[in-house]
């Protein structure tokens, strides 16, 4: 049986996301929790039911999208689970969905807690391979950048889509903490390259290369 807690905060979770993009949304948290208690069964690092917990509230106090401060949103989720018998856990919880944001830059191999080694890998999964292509195409056309701005590729620069991906997306690989997510992370990255090797082939097109 669903412990009802679960339940409880999926509710909350998805409630709080109401307003964010597309690639940001409910179905991004449903695909992170599946990664984070996967990764977490492969390797049994840590109870299951905090996993889920934190993976639901991952993304529940971003400001990007909710138009208040995070610190706002970590006050909400903080009274969340107090009032809902999540006290116990609740510094754990929000100390990892402080620390998660991979725009936060911080780096989880440095923390002694499996939480969020677990949940940043599942957070970063997320956001490399085909969903991964689809999420910062979306999140680029909610902010009217250009696809691509020819010559910018060599650059980190998030002003066009494909200049995010060697700003972010290509690098990602290499910050995958857990073995199982390293795995998943190889597989997925073999997409974005072949990805952008269409993309050039096809932005280059020569009717004589055919
Ligand atoms: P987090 O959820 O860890 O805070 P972000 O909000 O930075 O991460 O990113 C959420 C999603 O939006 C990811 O899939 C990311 O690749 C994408 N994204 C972020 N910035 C850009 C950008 N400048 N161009 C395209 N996609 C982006
Ligand atoms: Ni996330």
């Amino acid at each position: 049986m669903t412990d009802q807690r679960i339940e409880i905060t999926e509710k909350f979770a998805r409630q709080r996301m109401k307003n964010y993009d597309s690639g940001h949304d409910w179905w991004h948290i449903v695909r992170v929790r599946k990664l984070a208690l996967f990764i977490n069964s492969a390797e049994a690092l840590t109870d299951p039911f905090v996993v889920d917990v934190t993976a639901l509230l991952h993304d529940a106090a971003d400001s990007k999208f909710a138009g208040k401060s995070n610190e706002q949103g970590y006050i909400m989720i903080s009274d969340f689970m107090e009032k809902n018998g999540m006290g116990e856990i609740k510094n754990q919880v929000l100390d990892v969905i402080k620390k998660v944001s991979y725009s936060s830059n911080y780096v989880a191999s440095n923390s002694d807690d499996p939480l969020l080694w677990i949940i940043q890998d599942a957070d970063r999964l997320d956001a490399i391979g085909a969903i991964g292509i689809a999420r910062a195409f979306n999140y680029g056309g909610f902010r009217n950048n250009p696809i691509y701005i020819p010559g910018i590729e060599s650059e980190s620069n998030d002003k066009s889509t494909i200049g995010h991906f060697y700003s972010k997306l290509l690098k990602l690989k290499d910050t995958i903490n857990t073995s199982t997510g390293r795995k998943i992370a190889e597989e997925r990255h073999e997409i974005l390259e072949s990805f952008l090797k269409q993309f050039y082939s096809e932005w280059d097109f020569v009717a004589y290369n055919r």
